[in-house]
């Protein structure tokens, strides 16, 4: 009994509505974790000893802290791992490759462009965890951290690219998910469609905004 539960779960979830699934509740809280983290680093602003303060207080925290990681890697993992696997199983079901890529059926850049903007992204947070989450706070705070990051035009470069890049991602991803989890009535569409355009608009400026005014001001 248990392991007929057990193998039906297991089936849900391999399913495509399941896969799907999946990728919209880690989607959802992965969004949830930038809205938090968009909060914290507009205290950029405020200088560098309330973003300190702030951070010391987060790393306070201990366990709480290292819990809360945990889980966002965990989410970030399944997001990703499904999110390849639902990109190659596509690629197989055509029989064959278009030629030309007509954006049919409803399909719009931001659609077509899901897996190669999650790839990029994932690059980006790699590279951005290996620049101030992994990097030595023996010697400098995290302001100065970052704040002398943004003093290199590379750096502002990149991270504006990696950040318009988040905003299209999360403009179609928000919206699909809503689709997934049911929230399809033609009547939702339309203000879950302004709501997911609104969002990427306030995280893409939100957080674009910091490496210019850090660039010019540092
Ligand atoms: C201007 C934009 C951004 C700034 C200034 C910024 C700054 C930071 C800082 C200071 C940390 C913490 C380092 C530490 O104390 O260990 C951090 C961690 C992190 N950031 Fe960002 N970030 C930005 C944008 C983003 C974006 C767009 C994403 C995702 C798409 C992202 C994902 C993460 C992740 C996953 C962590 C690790 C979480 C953790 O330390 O618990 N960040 N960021």
């Amino acid at each position: 009994m248990q392991s007929k539960k057990m193998r039906w779960t297991a089936s849900m979830f391999w399913s495509s509505i399941g896969k799907k699934l999946l990728m919209a509740l880690t989607g959802f809280c992965l969004c949830g974790f930038l809205i938090t983290h968009l909060f914290g680093n507009l205290l950029l602003y405020s200088g560098k000893e309330t973003f300190n303060a702030y951070s010391e207080r987060l790393n306070s925290l201990g366990l709480i802290s290292r819990f809360i990681e945990l889980g966002l890697l965990f989410f970030a993992v399944i997001h990703v791992i499904i999110g390849a696997i639902l990109f190659f199983q596509n690629l197989k079901a055509r029989p064959v490759q278009y030629i030309v890529n007509k954006r049919a059926g409803g399909r719009t850049i931001g659609s077509a462009t899901m897996p190669y903007t999650g790839f990029l992204l994932l690059t980006f947070v790699i590279f951005h965890l290996i620049n101030f989450h992994f990097t030595d706070k023996t010697y400098a705070t995290i302001y100065q951290i970052v704040s002398s990051t943004f003093t290199k035009p590379g750096y502002v470069t990149i991270y504006i690219a990696a950040i318009f890049i988040t905003a299209i991602h999360i403009r179609h991803g928000f919206w699909s998910a809503f689709q997934t989890i049911g929230a399809n009535h033609p009547k939702y569409m339309p203000v879950i469609r302004v709501i997911s355009i609104l969002f990427s608009i306030i995280l893409g400026i939100g957080f674009g905004s910091i490496p210019i005014y850090m660039s010019l001001t540092g």
